[in-house]
């Protein structure tokens, strides 16, 4: 971590007032952890509008009785591996299995990526989670 430094905010007192209620409601130890906070998901946003190296998780929640979709699954896993770090694979019930892909690369790869599992026939929910090699934030 680097060098701590204080600094001071104006804003309207409605404004700071919604703000106290929101790092109550999200469990934030104080306004400054908040901040924190804010400021690094906007630094992430960024990351992922200007094409630089970011992370993040797919995943997938799928019917393995569907006989082509495991196929597919894989050939795209496959074809995409210079981007996948890690995959796990969790049975949740008889017919359903959750899948967890730790991804990184450029933001274009990695949506495409998401996309092309997520367009799988059989595919019963995904999401991208997008977020950041930590390389750029504190
Ligand atoms: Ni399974």
């Amino acid at each position: 971590m680097g060098e701590l430094v204080r600094f001071g905010v104006s804003l309207e007192k409605s404004l700071l007032e919604k703000f106290d209620a929101f790092i109550k409601e999200r469990n934030y130890a104080n306004r400054s952890e908040a901040i924190r906070d804010l400021i690094r998901q906007e630094l992430v946003k960024r990351e992922w509008i200007e094409g630089e190296e970011v992370a993040g998780a797919i995943t997938l929640i799928y019917d393995h009785h569907r006989r082509d979709l495991l196929r597919k699954i894989t050939e795209i896993q496959h074809n995409y591996q210079r981007f996948i770090i890690s995959t796990q694979h969790i049975h949740l019930d008889h017919s359903n299995c959750l899948e967890i892909v730790a991804v990184k690369g450029t933001p274009d790869e990695i949506l495409r990526l998401a996309d092309r599992l997520k367009a799988i026939k059989g595919v019963k929910h995904s999401t991208l989670g997008m977020s950041s090699t930590g390389k750029d934030l504190e």
